[in-house]
């Protein structure tokens, strides 16, 4: 008998080492690639925003859908210019609630490339044509620089604001910004880097929950499955550090920095779930707090034209965020 238990002693921690929930259900439009949710103030609407040509808006009436697309933020693009794009196909959005506006920051790149743009516009609604772009925050990068601006993330902490943003090279940082229109106020320094491999560290997000920021980092490879494969574990991945501080010394649970090779995972692929990544957490009215990310469903494709949209509702265990 003990023989017997100590036999499947393994599988059980096993199985529960690996226990992450589904992605939560979704209906309607459930293609999505980097996205980003909120629910609008005034009426409970659910919008969601993609990378793509203009940033696709989405919105339900429910996190589970079904999901309408209703247009772009941006339809005829952004008046960002950089080498390689022409501004229309804009990355990675990230929608803020701001003191009676909405802020959606984007990045302006082209794939692979060091030469990006961050940009933000502002909207009081949200919806189609409400949308006013205020072009280059200033967070910029081009051939050489320590980073890579690209994948935003804004952070108000009292009445200071930070955008996290970065991409490969040196992985995560963040820089202090005057406003929640993004403009650097300081420079910018480093939150989170793997000096292994290709340092594929991207998509961050940062939020408060009960005395520590904690950061969601995108690790891996995040596109082309269906044409290049990764090895085994090199796909996508939804890595975590935490601090007391927004601006640092954020480490995983095991202690190990950040800015050291650190990060505990979150969400990694699981049953037909495959690379999940491009995270953010919203404070759902309903559910509390809900993790969302892309990822691919290996019965429906691995192409980036297939990522579908996942969320689960969060809990806690030691301090430490579960799905
Ligand atoms: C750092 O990169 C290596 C090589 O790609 C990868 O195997 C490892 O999981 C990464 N570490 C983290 C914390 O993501």
């Amino acid at each position: 008998m003990l023989k017997k238990l100590l036999s499947v002693l393994p599988l059980l921690c096993g199985a529960l080492v690996n226990a992450y929930g589904s992605p939560g259900a979704c209906s309607g439009a459930c293609w999505s690639h980097d996205p980003s949710v909120i629910q609008r103030v005034s009426d409970g609407t659910y919008y969601r925003f993609d990378t793509g040509s203009g940033i696709q808006i989405t919105t339900a009436s429910s996190l589970s859908g079904p999901w309408t697309i209703k247009g772009y933020v941006l339809p005829s693009g952004s008046s960002i210019s950089v080498t390689g794009n022409t501004g229309s196909d804009l990355w990675a959005p990230d929608v803020h609630y701001v003191s009676g506006t909405y802020y959606l920051f984007y990045a302006v790149s082209s794939f692979g490339s060091q030469v990006s743009d961050i940009g933000v516009a502002t909207s009081t609604t949200m919806d189609v044509g409400s949308w006013t772009d205020h072009g280059a925050t200033g967070v910029a990068s081009t051939t050489g620089k320590a980073y890579n601006a690209i994948d935003p993330n804004l952070i108000v902490v009292g009445s200071s604001y930070y955008l996290n943003f970065g991409s490969f090279w040196g992985d995560i940082y963040q820089v202090p910004v005057s406003s929640a229109l993004g403009k650097p106020s300081s420079t910018s320094y480093q939150l989170a880097y793997n000096s292994t491999g290709t340092h594929a560290e991207e998509g961050s997000y940062m939020f408060y929950y009960s005395g520590y920021y904690y950061l969601l980092i995108s690790s891996g490879i995040c596109c082309g499955y269906d044409t290049s494969l990764p090895a085994a574990g090199q796909e996508y991945r939804i890595i975590m550090c935490r601090s007391t501080s927004a601006t640092g010394s954020f480490v995983d649970k095991d202690g190990k920095a950040c800015t050291a090779g650190g990060g505990s995972t979150l969400l990694k692929s699981h049953g037909v779930v495959y690379g999940p990544g491009g995270q953010g957490v919203f404070t759902d009215t309903s559910k509390g707090l809900v993790l969302y990310y892309h990822y691919a469903d290996t019965n429906d494709g691995l192409a980036d034209a297939n990522y579908l949209f996942g969320w689960n509702a969060i809990t806690w265990s030691s301090g430490w965020p579960v799905v």
